[in-house]
């Protein structure tokens, strides 16, 4: 079977099923080409909510199918591969963060939605990337707050803020593997290109970027400057969604080896065999799915 076979089944056994695809920006050309539809995680996790379908197939990294079924606990979500995890997620347990917040009585938890459920379920309150600045701002001057996973996150919100957080040493492995030398060499190559990097880079690269964005941002970024040429300094995949989006524009990314494997775990394949057997369905223990719902609700409402 050729790849444009591959979609044209899966597009036929979505329909049968009564399945909408979900695909994060960071998936495979041609995962992103047969789904319903691409995003970030604030645009997933919105999207999540408002599908009719009963069921969801989350082409993506673990917790995001798990925040898909947190959602929607009467949906069916199923992920192809469910051993495509997130680094930076699996960086803190439950018990880590309830440790953390006996030390410190009083402050309110804040976790990146790059987070397992259970961690999300000791929070009050869940941020991504493309909305953390906004969500943040929420608390009042004199709160003491704790931020989990990421420690980049954390840092750059509370620099925009001016705020000190408590942060968890947590990181993204992918985009640690950029060099602020990385940046220069391309903006060498490409004069006059803005640079965009994710926040989930560290203080550095992110000083050396003209923007900092969450995925989505970057695609709305590109889609509205007037600028040609335009430096990418994230996962590699979103470089199909940012050519289609804005085919008259050239984009060139940092560096070709920041691939993220998990996200790349998922592919015709899998997703196809994902829909003919409904397998693997994503499930959540009630309790803590109730608790954890809290925490994304108050981020959904807020922004
Ligand atoms: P976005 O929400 O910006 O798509 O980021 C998700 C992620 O995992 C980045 O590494
Ligand atoms: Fe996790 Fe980093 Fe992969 Fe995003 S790019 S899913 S943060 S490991």
């Amino acid at each position: 079977m050729t790849d444009a076979e591959k979609i044209s089944e899966i597009r036929r056994l979505a329909k049968e099923r009564g399945a909408v695809i979900l695909a994060h920006n960071y998936q495979r050309a041609e995962v992103q080409d047969a789904a319903d539809c691409t995003g970030d995680s604030l645009e997933l996790a919105r999207k999540a909510t408002e599908i009719e379908a009963d069921v969801i197939v989350f082409c993506g990294v673990y917790f995001m199918a798990e925040t898909a079924a947190i959602l929607n606990p009467a949906k069916t979500v199923l992920i192809p591969d469910p051993t495509a995890g997130c680094p930076m997620a699996d960086m803190i347990t439950g018990a880590q963060l309830r440790e953390l917040k006996a030390r410190h009585p009083g402050a309110k938890a804040v976790c990146y939605v790059n987070s397992t459920a259970e961690v999300k379920a000791e929070c009050d309150l869940c941020v991504t990337s493309g909305n953390a600045e906004r969500v943040m701002q929420t608390f009042a001057p004199d709160e003491e707050i704790i931020f989990v996973p990421d420690q980049h996150l954390g840092s750059h919100i509370a620099g925009l803020l001016g705020r000190r957080y408590i942060l968890w040493p947590g990181y993204c492995p992918t985009h640690a593997a950029l060099t602020v030398k990385a940046i220069q060499d391309a903006r060498a190559a490409h004069p006059g290109a803005p640079v965009l990097v994710h926040p989930e880079c560290a203080k550095d690269i992110r000083d050396a970027a003209d923007a900092r964005l969450s995925t989505g941002g970057m695609c709305r970024f590109a889609r509205e400057s007037a600028a040609p040429e335009i430096i990418v300094g994230t996962e590699v995949g979103i470089l199909h969604r940012l050519q289609q989006e804005s085919p008259g524009k050239k984009f060139y990314p940092v560096s070709d080896r920041l691939v993220c494997p998990n996200m790349k775990k998922t592919t015709l394949e899998n997703l196809l065999e994902s829909l003919r057997e409904m397998k693997t369905r994503v499930t959540v223990d009630a309790d803590i799915a109730r608790r954890a719902k809290r925490a994304i609700d108050a981020m959904l409402a807020l922004g």
